[in-house]
């Protein structure tokens, strides 16, 4: 398996380029099972949960082709039959989003067994609230060995659904599948995050009728088809966020472009707090640290337009450097701080109690051998590795490439010291 190997202390300069945003993109993709027409998706990052979705989409029967269109890397995708409406449990397993197939299979073929996901490292991640979203559209669901069996002979039916709490997941899929059921939906207590409404700009070029994604209430009438369309993925606000936190990190001055920054204004607002300059440019952030020691600041994750959970393990990591003692407090997952021991490897200060971290800043970081357990877990060892004094190395860095599109290649460019290590023992720039 691959490694990072990350030398510290060289302050990042320069320009990062912020990717189309992985979580709306695979959500975009499963959006083609929904219509027999091409649905050509821009600004696409390249990442393996992409690679991934597509493979399974392509077992269902989408082509799947990704080349470099007019406006940059696009992929675009056909299902003009779907031959098969199984998921297997070997493809949901690896990525928990593909169970988000369910709903468009449903919705345009009646019918679709599909893998349980199961658990994660970060939680158990039940999908109870997607499967009450698709009974109230009329879907029949039984579950037997590990796999959803669902049925609508008839098609689907608009419904009023109230879901108990925010989850964007959830929402997501009810939106996929109520644009093609046959009357009105609406979703109460709905997820607010920019994803959403990514997801309703790209529906509503493929010819639905979605409105108020975005805010708690989203309603969706019914349409009998949905049409080829052309959407471009709207830039990634983690990877933005992650690469802000990286600059705060290191020191130096990072201008991040083709970002959106009102969508991380949590964090830039902790960011400046915690005294680093940030500066909000028409198309991105200019990050700068001049050496000055960070403040500690507090966080709490919650739902859009709240502090990201995907920025949590990266924020940890800043705090193990800054002066006095920072509460985190995780929300939405309930197992998400294992980035803290790894932190502590490299000789953070952290004590973790329940769903709160107490992170009590240390003078200097010391480069150590540390272990991806998530994505977002894993590029927090990074930036704590552009930090620590002499080389940090990180295993199980598959966690990395699901979702940061070219990280190392960002990085250097900007004067950091990160090299891959390839399997065989080669380093690779
Ligand atoms: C999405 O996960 C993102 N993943 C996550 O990013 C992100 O952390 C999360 O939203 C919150 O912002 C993708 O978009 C692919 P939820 P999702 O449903 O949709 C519970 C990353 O690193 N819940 O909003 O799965 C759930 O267990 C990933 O890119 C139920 O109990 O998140 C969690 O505690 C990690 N039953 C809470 O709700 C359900 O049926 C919120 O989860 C669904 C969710």
């Amino acid at each position: 398996m691959d490694r990072i190997a990350i030398i510290g202390g060289a302050r990042l300069n320069g320009e990062i380029p912020v990717s189309g945003a992985k979580n709306s993109a695979i959500k975009l993709m499963a959006a083609s099972l929904l219509t027999d027409e091409p649905l050509r998706l821009t600004n696409m990052p390249r990442l393996a949960d992409t690679r991934f979705l597509g493979k399974l989409l392509s077992r269902l029967g989408v082509s799947v082709t990704e080349s470099d269109g007019p406006d940059g890397q696009q992929t675009i995708l056909h299902a003009p039959e779907i031959t098969s409406g199984f998921a297997p449990y070997d493809l949901v397993r690896q990525m928990r989003a593909s169970f988000n197939v369910l709903g468009p299979l449903i919705a345009r073929t009646g019918q679709a067994k599909v893998s349980l996901p199961g658990g994660c490292t970060i939680g158990a991640r039940p999908v109870d609230l997607h499967l009450q979203a698709l009974e109230a559209l009329g879907a029949k669901i039984d579950l037997h060995e590990g796999y959803v069996y669902a049925q609508a002979p008839r098609g689907l039916k608009g419904a009023e659904i109230t879901f108990p709490f925010v989850s964007v997941g959830a929402t997501e899929h009810a939106m996929l599948a109520a644009v093609i059921a046959d009357g009105v939906t609406v979703l109460h207590n709905a997820a607010c995050e920019p994803e959403l409404l990514d997801l309703q700009e790209c529906l509503n070029a493929m010819g639905a009728k979605v409105e108020g994604a975005g805010t708690p209430t989203v309603t969706i009438t019914g349409v009998a088809r949905l049409h080829g369309a052309t959407h471009a993925v709207i830039p990634d606000r983690i990877e933005m966020g992650t690469y802000a936190v990286a600059a705060a990190m290191a020191g130096g001055e990072v201008r991040l472009t083709n970002a959106r920054p009102h969508l991380i204004d949590s964090l830039l607002d902790k960011l400046e707090e915690a005294g680093c300059g940030v500066e909000r440019t028409s198309d991105g952030v200019i990050i700068r640290r001049n050496g000055e020691r960070l403040k500690a600041v507090d966080i709490e994750t919650a739902p859009y337009p709240g502090f990201a959970t995907d920025l949590q393990a990266q924020f940890m990591a800043l705090m193990t450097l800054a002066d006095g003692e920072s509460r985190i407090r995780e929300t939405i997952f309930e197992n998400r701080f294992m980035h803290a021991p790894e932190l502590m490897r490299l000789g953070a200060d952290i004590s973790v109690s329940g769903g709160e971290a107490r992170v009590r800043g240390v003078a200097q970081l010391e480069g150590a051998e540390v272990m991806a357990t998530d994505l977002r877990a894993s590029v927090s060892l990074v930036i704590a590795g552009l930090a620590a004094r002499g080389e940090t190395i990180v295993s199980r860095i598959y966690h990395l490439d699901r979702g940061f599109e070219r990280l190392e290649a960002k990085l250097t460019a900007c004067g950091a010291q990160v090299r891959r290590i390839k399997d065989d023992g080669e380093a690779e720039l």
